[in-house]
């Protein structure tokens, strides 16, 4: 190979390191063997020599360019390795991380409660009904046969609401389900009437309520559930078979002992706290009150626009979150509404 073709294959080399992108790179290519790159013009000179000369020279130009290539393919595969490395950086993934995942959910302890006495209640012929948490004051305390200034009312240290309703006096945060008797029995007047006979008014109403109170067993927030069972001939036998039979189902224990301890409620007359005990279990032998109870006050069944010569029967109202916790053996109420995940995790 001449000089003049040593240096040219020592410029394209050069030309092809200096490169930086596969774009300078093709550029460099075409200014040595591109169609009038300087190794062409040299092979297109050719043409004037003779047929021994161009054997000659025609050999070294083919050893140059096959030189040029190779420094070409190799530059172009460096270019391509570099790209290929800096790409992998920007994607590169940590395989010894931990995975994200979802954790499967599950229902709240108490939705688990509402469910489960829901359930219980519909195999016993209740319906279930849902009422406003934002009652009228009639609804929650004077249908129900406490009147204002009645100092029953003082049982209840009520949320009022800064709206006043149509008698004048503030709405409230309901606090108690009881106001859903009332609701329930107005809509189930309305929706049989005109038809012969009234079916009688078996329902639960479970909810939300509220109270100005919070400690270790109570929450501004809590939960209860209403039941009422009105008709021609329901008696307080009645409500023992059917809280019985709940309380033994819902608890699992055939041998779980209830009791109906005289009390006052406005609503009811006579009216009774029930208490469960259980014969075995860390809570064995004590007495522990799980509801309100009692027959219908003749004043509540005239509210609900019933005769109350005609319809009698009996209504309560329990705690689920009472009923959550001794099912599960908690003992701080404010754990069901803190959010905690390591509580919640653990009903799942
Ligand atoms: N509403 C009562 C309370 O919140 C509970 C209650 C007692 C409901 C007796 C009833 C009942 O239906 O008959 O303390």
């Amino acid at each position: 190979m001449s000089n003049e073709l040593d240096s040219l294959v020592a410029s394209a080399r050069q030309a092809f390191v200096e490169a930086a992108t596969a774009a300078q790179l093709e550029d460099a290519k075409a200014r040595y063997i591109g169609k009038s790159g300087r190794l062409t013009e040299l092979m297109k000179g050719m043409a004037a020599l003779s047929v021994e000369e161009k054997k000659t020279r025609g050999a070294s130009i083919n050893l140059a360019k096959q030189a040029i290539e190779e420094a070409l393919g190799a530059r172009r595969q460096s270019l391509a390795d570099a790209e290929l490395a800096l790409q992998l950086q920007a994607e590169s993934l940590d395989v010894t991380l931990p995975g994200r995942h979802r954790e499967p959910g599950g229902l709240h302890p108490v939705s688990l409660t509402m469910e489960r006495i829901e359930q219980i209640f519909a195999g016993m012929g209740f319906d279930v009904a849902d009422g406003p948490e934002i009652e009228s004051d009639w609804h929650s305390f004077t249908s129900l046969n406490n009147p204002p200034n009645h100092p029953a009312r003082s049982m209840q240290d009520t949320f009022y609401v800064d709206i006043n309703g149509d008698d004048g006096i503030p709405y409230n945060l309901r606090p108690h389900t009881s106001p859903m008797q009332v609701r329930y029995a107005h809509a189930h007047i309305k929706k049989h009437a005109g038809k012969p006979d009234m079916p009688e008014i078996r329902v639960i109403a479970p909810g939300r309520t509220y109270r100005v109170d919070s400690d270790a067993t109570h929450s501004p927030m809590f939960h209860q559930c209403e039941g009422l069972w009105l008709g021609r001939n329901v008696s307080f036998k009645d409500l023992k078979v059917v809280f019985t039979n709940f309380c033994r189902t819902f608890f699992e224990r055939e041998d779980l002992a209830l009791r109906f301890r005289p009390s006052f409620f406005p609503f009811t007359e006579p009216s009774a706290e029930i208490d469960i005990q259980f014969q075995q279990g860390p809570l064995a032998g004590r007495w522990l009150e799980v509801a309100g109870s009692g027959q219908v006050h003749p004043n509540v069944v005239r509210n609900m626009g019933l005769d109350p010569e005609e319809y009698i029967g009996f209504a309560f109202g329990m705690g689920p979150d009472r009923l959550t916790m001794l099912r599960y053996g908690v003992n701080d109420l404010r754990l069901f509404f803190d959010g905690d995940i390591r509580f919640l995790r653990q009903f799942r």
